[in-house]
């Protein structure tokens, strides 16, 4: 491990979208990339921390130097967080999907020529974020993201400041994730982070500074 300030610390950070499964070769999910888990697993890395990265099929390589766990589905997400408790702090930046399919099918479904489409039927994932919260051996710092699609920047701290509590989480990493702002699966990030106290608004920065303002701030709460 590299020598820092997170030297002989644990953290957990759990990265891009899930796969939920509508046959065994179709599929729901979402546009994450995984490209800002991955940079803050890499920052953390850089201060020395023990990683365990938890990752959903993303497009980006998981970093070096990090303990990786690849799942699919928020249900294999859920177990493989479970295993890597205990953890000093958890970063849960995976775009998990809210929703997995409830009539999934065993084989592949096909056309069966009445031309009527198949109907889907959705049961909601657990909250893995919320699970790590109210976990006997919860994380002493739990970071939980919202990325929103607000009108105004105010929408988005808004909702994610009421999501912070809903999910008792310590700190919430908020962004606009609007197509307009090319975040999503793009290079930079806008991020706000929330506190018990307050918020601050960090600028534009690259997905790789976001990360390592995080990880400092990580570093700082953890010393
Ligand atoms: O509720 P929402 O998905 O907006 O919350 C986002 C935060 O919750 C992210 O940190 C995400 O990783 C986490 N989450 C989770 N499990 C879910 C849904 C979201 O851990 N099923």
């Amino acid at each position: 491990f590299a020598d820092g300030p997170l030297k002989g610390r644990h953290i957990l950070v759990t990265s891009g979208p899930t796969h939920e499964p509508i046959d065994p070769v179709r599929y729901i999910a979402n546009r994450s990339s995984g490209a800002q888990g991955t940079a803050i697993a890499a920052a953390l890395r850089d201060l020395g921390a023990r990683v365990s990265f938890v990752t959903g099929p993303a497009d980006v390589p998981p970093p070096e130097g990090v303990d990786v766990i690849r799942v699919q589905t928020a249900r294999e997400m859920l177990e493989a967080v479970r295993a890597a408790l205990p953890a000093d702090a958890a970063v849960m930046a995976a775009a998990v999907a809210d929703w997995r399919v409830a009539n999934a099918s065993g084989a592949k479904m096909k056309k069966d020529g009445t031309g009527r489409a198949p109907a889907l039927e959705f049961a909601e994932n657990p909250d893995i974020l919320r699970t790590v919260c109210e976990a006997p051996d919860r994380p002493a710092l739990v970071v939980g993201f919202a990325a929103e699609t607000g009108d105004a920047q105010g929408d988005v701290v808004a909702h994610a400041t009421a999501k912070r509590a809903r999910k008792g989480c310590d700190w919430i990493l908020a962004n606009d994730v609007s197509p307009a702002t090319g975040i999503m699966g793009g290079s930079e990030n806008a991020v706000t982070l929330i506190y018990a106290e307050g918020a601050e608004s960090w600028p534009r920065l690259t997905k790789t500074e976001t990360a390592r303002r995080l990880a400092a701030r990580i570093a700082d709460a953890l010393t």
